[in-house]
């Protein structure tokens, strides 16, 4: 059939050809093992976990206002459950294992579907045995986009990791005390979107959209940009009102975004995303430009933003979090289900972090919440390392030393004998997981949670 003639007949039975269906559209994703090379070429490949066949997994992406809804199948040798993480959505939807669903058993299906209230870049990951799940690859990309997106020439989305493999191809050992009680489990080989240093052709003066999302199990990266200028736009989902200037360095704790509008300025024939190390800084991935000097774009981009869920300070309701453990420093005892245990004992059931003295997820809340009112949380960390703390279902701001209000954040670092406050509106009924997203931790003892009740 000719373009017109297929045209002609749609119009006939009154059909638009951008017309959808109601239903939400439902995504089949199933967890399983497969393989894929992840060290150089020439080494042996890698079994790796992982979301619809591939590490990342599956990207997902839906409309700002639309349904998503996908339907896991776990067809792994242990339970799982999936997280959404940064989306501020129905609390039967959240994926938390104890909390807010049994997990998903060998074999079993769930069924998720929830609203899309606000845009921007978020990423799902398993919530079961997370320190083990996430580091075989059980994560992926969930983008929403703006119902009016900024102009860009290209959208690209990097998911940086750190990964612990042997030469032979497979992951290191899970079971390690060290990882538990220390820093975490830091990688030996970085990857962005699953491969060494991999390559995003560019043309010179174009904008890219750049969306960063640190998916390591415990390492805090420290990015830079070469050969681009442009801004912020966007803190783990949530756009800026005041786009940020693009700073050297972008220190982007385990389970944080960023969102760049970059401006490819560079008359080199590569830009890079580099990681700071201790030695200089390496490529996570290269940006291989061409095309003759050109203009960049003069107007200042900008995101529309999210629904506003004003904090109201002076009123809020005020809670503090000690946070205690981990080797050099260390804590005496902890409770767990009520019962007072001492450090042998506790490393003995592989706790080693406390939170206000508790050592896992305790039987009652840390804030016991109405809908609508604001929080305030004191935080202080009382270690040796940092501590990525994560709050499910809703975003929060820091409160500054002035007094102000920071930018929305989901997930916030706290470096070694740091203190910080945070503060939110208690906007979204149910039982919300807090916990440090360096996921050794997480497992070893440092997860609260916070009801909201309507
Ligand atoms: Cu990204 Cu409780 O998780
Ligand atoms: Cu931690």
């Amino acid at each position: 059939m000719r373009r017109r003639q297929f045209l002609g007949s749609l119009a006939a039975v009154g059909l638009h050809p951008g017309l959808s269906f109601a239903q939400p559209s439902s995504i089949r994703l199933i967890a399983a093992a497969h393989r894929q090379q992840i060290l150089p070429v020439g080494y042996p490949d890698t079994e790796m976990w992982s979301f619809g066949a591939s590490f990342p997994g599956t990207a997902l992406r839906a409309r700002q206002g639309d349904r998503l809804g996908v339907t896991v199948e776990n067809q792994l040798p242990q339970p799982t459950s999936v997280h959404w993480h940064g989306l501020r959505l129905e609390n039967a939807m959240d994926g938390v294992p104890g909390l807010t669903q049994a997990p998903i058993g060998e074999g079993a299906s769930f069924d998720y579907e929830f609203a899309l209230p606000d845009a921007g870049t978020y990423w799902y990951h398993s919530h079961a045995k997370s320190m083990e799940q996430i580091e075989r690859g059980l994560y992926g990309p969930l983008i929403i986009d703006e119902t009016d997106p900024p102009d860009v020439d290209q959208d690209i989305t990097l998911m940086i990791d750190d990964i612990r493999l042997e030469q032979d191809g497979s992951l290191s050992a899970f079971d390690n005390f060290h990882d538990l009680s220390h820093a975490g489990r830091i990688g030996n080989l970085w990857v962005a979107n699953g491969q060494i240093d991999p390559a995003y052709p560019v043309k010179r003066g174009e904008r890219v959209r750049l969306r960063l999302i640190n998916a390591a199990n415990a390492r805090v990266f420290t990015v830079g940009m070469q050969g681009f200028d442009g801004s912020i736009v966007a803190l783990d989902g949530m756009p800026l009102k005041d786009p940020q200037v693009l700073p050297e360095e972008l220190i982007l704790a385990p389970a944080q975004r960023v969102d760049l509008i970059v401006d490819v300025t560079t008359d080199d024939e590569e830009a890079f995303l580099i990681t700071f190390e201790r030695d200089g800084g390496y490529a996570i991935a290269h940006f291989p430009v061409s095309g003759p000097s050109k203009a960049t774009r003069s107007e200042r981009p900008l995101l529309p933003p999210n629904p506003d869920f004003p904090i109201d300070l002076a009123n809020a309701r005020t809670a503090t979090l000690l946070i205690e453990g981990g080797a050099m420093g260390g804590m005496r005892a902890a409770r767990v289900d009520g019962q007072e245990l001492g450090a042998r004992e506790l490393a003995g059931r592989g706790l080693f972090w406390a939170l206000n003295g508790v050592a896992g997820r305790p039987e009652t809340p840390l804030l016991d919440l109405s809908l609508g009112e604001s929080a305030r949380i004191g935080m202080a960390n009382n270690t040796a390392f940092p501590h990525g703390m994560h709050l499910h279902g809703m975003h929060f701001s820091e409160v500054l030393a002035d007094g102000s209000l920071g930018p929305l954040r989901d997930t916030i670092l706290l470096n070694p004998q740091e203190t910080r406050e945070i503060a939110f509106q208690a906007h979204n009924p149910g039982n919300w997981l807090f916990h440090c997203h360096m996921l050794a931790h997480h497992q070893g003892g440092m997860g609260t949670w916070i009801r909201v009740s309507a």
